[in-house]
C-alpha cells in the first residue's frame, strides 16, 4: 500500500506535491534572478527569454515572478504555446485577452488583439506582460511573425513586452535568421540548471517541511543518490525522494538511504 509511508513518516500532506503555494515556493537564487527580470522586461516594453531542462522549475519560477507584478499596475497575460500556426497563437491569446471573437482573417485578429492591448496600456493604465510558456514547442514560421504584435504606433511604443520560457531548443530556435526580428528585441536571458548539492539539501528539507515534517529522513548516501539522479533537476528529484520515503517504509525503516532510492529509480524515466 503506497500510502503508508505518509502515516509512517508522520506527513500530515502529500510531499512533494506539484500543486504547491505561491507562499510555498523556495526562493532560490535562480527564483530572485528570474524575479530581476520580470520587473526589467517589462520596464523597457521588450522580450525575455527564460530556458531550463525539463523540469528545473521554468514555469514554477514564472508563477513566483507574476505573482511578485502588482495587480492594479500590471496585466499579467499568460499563455502554454503549442506547435500550430500563428493563427493559433492568436487565437489563444484573444482568449486570454477575453476578447470575443470568431474570424478566420488573420489580418482582423492580430488587429483586435492590438487594439485590446492598446486599450488596456492607454485606458486602463495597466502594464501588459505576455508570457508563453512551452515556448521552444512555437514553430520557426511563428517566430517570424510574432515581432509583428510587439509594434505599436510605428513600433514606436513597447506596449508588449514579451517573457518566453521554455526548454534549451528555444534559445536554438531565436538565433535563426528568421527569427532575428524577435530576437532582436531579447534584453534579458537567463537559463535554469540541476542545484547543486546544498541546494538540493535545502530543497528537500523544504519539500519535507512543507508537508509537516522538521527532521531530515534522508541520509547523506540518499541525498547524493538524488541528485545524481536527478541531474538538479526538481521534478525529478521529487519522484526519487518519494520513492525512496516509499521503499524505506516498506521496510519499516526510518532512514531513508541510497539503495531505496536506486529502487525509486527504476519505477520512473
Ligand atoms: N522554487 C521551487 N520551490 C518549490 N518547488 C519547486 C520550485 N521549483 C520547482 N519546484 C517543483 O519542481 C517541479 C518541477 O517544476 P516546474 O514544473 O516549474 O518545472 P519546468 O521547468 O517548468 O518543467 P517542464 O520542462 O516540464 O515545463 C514542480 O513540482 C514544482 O512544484
Ligand atoms: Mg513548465
Amino acid at each position: 500500500m503506497k500510502d503508508h509511508y505518509r502515516t509512517f513518516f508522520g506527513f500530515t500532506k502529500e510531499p512533494f506535491a506539484t500543486d504547491i503555494g505561491y507562499k510555498e515556493i523556495l526562493e532560490t537564487p535562480e527564483l530572485l534572478n528570474v524575479k530581476i527580470r520580470f520587473e526589467y522586461v517589462p520596464r523597457l516594453g521588450a522580450v525575455g527569454v527564460l530556458t531550463g531542462e525539463v523540469g528545473s522549475g521554468k514555469s514554477t519560477a514564472v508563477r513566483y515572478a507574476l505573482n511578485t507584478l502588482h495587480p492594479s499596475e500590471y496585466r499579467p497575460v499568460y499563455i502554454t504555446a503549442s506547435s500550430g500556426s500563428i493563427m493559433e497563437f492568436y487565437r489563444q491569446l484573444k482568449d486570454a485577452l477575453d476578447i470575443h471573437l470568431s474570424t478566420n482573417s488573420k489580418s482582423f485578429m492580430l488587429k483586435t488583439i492590438k487594439q485590446e492591448i492598446a486599450n488596456l496600456v492607454c485606458e486602463k493604465k495597466r502594464k501588459v506582460v505576455l508570457v508563453v510558456d512551452e515556448a521552444s514547442l512555437i514553430r520557426l514560421e511563428v517566430f517570424a511573425e510574432l515581432h509583428t504584435l510587439c509594434q505599436f504606433e510605428q513600433d514606436a511604443k513597447p506596449w508588449l513586452p514579451m517573457i518566453l520560457v521554455g526548454q534549451t531548443l528555444l534559445a536554438d530556435k531565436l538565433t535563426f535568421r528568421s527569427s532575428q526580428p524577435l530576437a532582436s528585441r531579447v534584453v534579458a536571458k537567463c537559463h535554469l540548471e540541476g542545484v547543486d548539492l546544498a541546494e538540493m539539501k535545502a530543497y528537500l528539507q523544504h519539500h519535507l517541511a512543507l508537508a509537516g515534517v522538521d527532521g531530515n529522513p534522508f541520509d547523506p548516501t540518499a541525498l547524493t543518490a538524488i541528485h545524481q539522479g536527478s541531474g538538479g533537476l526538481f521534478r525529478k528529484a521529487n519522484h526519487l525522494a518519494r520513492g525512496g520515503l516509499i521503499a524505506a517504509a516498506a521496510e519499516q525503516s526510518n532512514i531513508i538511504c541510497a539503495e531505496h532510492i536506486r529502487l525509486a529509480a527504476t519505477e520512473i524515466f
